[in-house]
């Protein structure tokens, strides 16, 4: 029996990997909820901003608006993470448990965030002040759309 050892060994080595790869895929609930909520208040900051430019309350600067747009568009997949299952509670969250009982219906209104912002980034590269003022409109009801029906106030 020589193969026995090496076997062992091998064994411990695939459990011992997979905790590890369990410790990453599945972080503890309160994690998971500040992390979503970072993500979504980082979202509303540059969203602000923008919000701010298109109502007129700042000046308009496209290189600005092109910029916050950027952001957007990369922090918009990002919080997909912070919606892991088992992330409905384990702290305060305003996030309503229907995100989880209806996934594909958040999915998709996940997912046109990340269209919307994705335009807005692509539009905001070329400076047209009235497409970029659209695109944010189409951005906004993409927020909405899904604030209303699993954000609780
Ligand atoms: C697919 C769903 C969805 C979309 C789209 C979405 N949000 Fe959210 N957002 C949530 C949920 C759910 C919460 C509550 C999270 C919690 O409390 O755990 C939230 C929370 C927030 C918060 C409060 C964060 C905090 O805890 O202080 C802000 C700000 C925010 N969202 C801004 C935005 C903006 C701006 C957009 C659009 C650019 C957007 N969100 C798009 C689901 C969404």
């Amino acid at each position: 029996m020589k193969a026995a050892p090496k076997f062992t060994l091998l064994a411990v080595t695939l459990i011992a990997a997979g905790i590890c790869a369990e410790a990453i895929a599945q972080p503890k609930p309160e994690d998971v909820i500040e992390y979503r909520q970072a993500a979504m208040t980082m979202i509303g900051w540059n969203f602000g901003a923008l919000a701010a430019m298109v109502k007129g309350k700042t000046a308009w600067d496209a290189k600005e608006f092109s910029l916050r747009a950027e952001r957007l568009h990369t922090l918009a997949p990002q919080a997909l993470e912070g919606f892991a299952k088992g992330s409905d509670k384990g702290a305060q969250t305003d996030a309503k448990a229907d995100i989880w009982t209806h996934p594909e219906d958040f999915r998709s209104k996940y997912d046109d965030l990340v269209t919307q912002t994705s335009a807005l980034s692509e539009i905001a590269k070329t400076g047209d002040e009235a497409k970029m003022k659209e695109q944010f409109k189409k951005t906004g009801a993409a927020c909405k759309a899904c604030h209303e029906k699993y954000k609780a106030d």
